[in-house]
């Protein structure tokens, strides 16, 4: 039997089994999960992983997160985890978050991008879930799966199937998992320090991990915590660059305000652009794509990037969006995708 190159949503049992056989002969698997669709292989085999840098262009040393069926695989990658990460996944796992921890000597070496760390993730995506089983069940048993985010270098992360077909045509095995939950990128935390640090903004906020574990974590993002107290260098994610996540429109970040100004100069003469906006805005041009901005984060971070995809379909130029509110937490996440399309040239 053969599977579509994108199997219905809610794959079958059948297709969750073919899914993990083309992972264990070496091949890509387009993998939903609750935060955006990865493109997955085998973290181990070393073969597997270069394709994946081959087919999404990302440079060398960028490395990859590797997801796990739960916290029971992390010994196999790590030698030893901060008692503050243990709490962590403990609250937190499965779920959207991705935590930094020191990696064995030479296990899975080619997802690090050189560095001696690796990146965890047990995703609750149940379509994820049943594959990373079912991974685990095979006689030579695949430990966790390296998957960046399902689009080209530098592009928005796909939130559907579709997306991920779009980025890499027929021939890529694609399960259909529905769209994302999330919407956003997992929240990306460095566990090799004293005290956590947010390396990535997402849907678990700073606050959130704090309850958790009861003491103090560092996010530059929301301007949380004091992170002058850090020994050694300022961590950063290799690999998370200003300019990132862009649709092929140009993206500019203004206040409400500024916006409507704008589209008051321009008139009926506004064509070939959009504005997603939270605030309620008016242009007499019958051209003007005009997209609400959800009021909640979660909901705004839920459809940002199917947004952007499809204002990019409709082949607007330039996409005005009004700037997140400044100053709220539950925002970063978003905040932090937007002005990195906006950084984009
Ligand atoms: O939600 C997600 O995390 C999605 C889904 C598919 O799980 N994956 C994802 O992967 O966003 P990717 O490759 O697009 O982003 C991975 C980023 C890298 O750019 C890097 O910044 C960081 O994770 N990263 C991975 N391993 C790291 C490490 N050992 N040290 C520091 N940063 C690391
Ligand atoms: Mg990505």
């Amino acid at each position: 039997m053969t599977i579509p190159a994108i199997a219905p949503l809610a794959p079958t049992a059948d297709a969750i089994a073919q899914a993990t056989q083309a992972l264990a002969r070496g091949q890509l698997l387009g993998l939903p999960t609750e935060t955006v669709y990865g493109l997955a292989a085998n973290a181990e085999n070393p073969q597997a992983v270069r394709q994946i840098y081959d087919r999404k262009g990302r440079p060398a040393g960028h490395p990859l997160i590797v997801h796990i069926a739960s916290a029971g695989q992390v010994a196999h990658f790590c030698p030893a985890v901060p008692a503050y990460a243990q709490t962590l996944m403990d609250a937190f796992w499965p779920g959207p978050l991705t935590l930094i921890l020191p990696r064995r000597a030479g296990v899975a070496d080619a997802v690090a991008g050189g560095q001696p760390t690796i990146g965890l993730r047990c995703p609750s995506h149940p379509v994820a879930q049943q594959v990373l089983q079912a991974c685990l069940a095979l006689p030579a048993p695949i430990h966790g799966l390296a998957a960046p985010s399902a689009n080209r270098f530098g592009k928005v992360s796909p939130t559907r199937a579709e997306h991920v077909r779009t980025e890499f045509g027929d021939d890529l095995l694609i399960l259909d998992g529905g769209a994302c939950d999330v919407g956003i990128e997992s929240t990306i935390v460095d566990c090799t320090r004293e005290a956590p640090v947010v390396l990535r903004p997402g849907h678990i906020g700073a606050s959130a991990m704090e309850d958790a574990i009861n003491a103090p974590v560092i996010d530059p993002f929301a301007g949380h915590g004091d992170d002058s107290a850090l020994q050694g260098p300022r961590p950063a994610a290799p690999g998370t660059l200003a300019a990132h996540y862009a649709p092929n429109a140009k993206v500019r970040l203004m206040d409400a305000k500024s916006i409507q100004a704008g589209l008051d100069i321009l008139g009926p003469q506004a064509r070939n652009m959009a504005v997603y906006a939270r605030a309620r805005l008016h242009s007499p041009s019958p051209h003007l794509i005009l997209r609400t901005m959800p009021a909640q984060a979660a909901q705004a971070a839920h459809e940002l990037f199917d947004v952007l995809r499809q204002l990019d379909g409709l082949g607007v130029k330039l996409i005005w969006v009004e700037s997140p509110p400044a100053d709220d937490a539950a925002w970063s996440g978003v905040r932090d995708r937007l002005q990195r399309a906006a950084a984009s040239v």
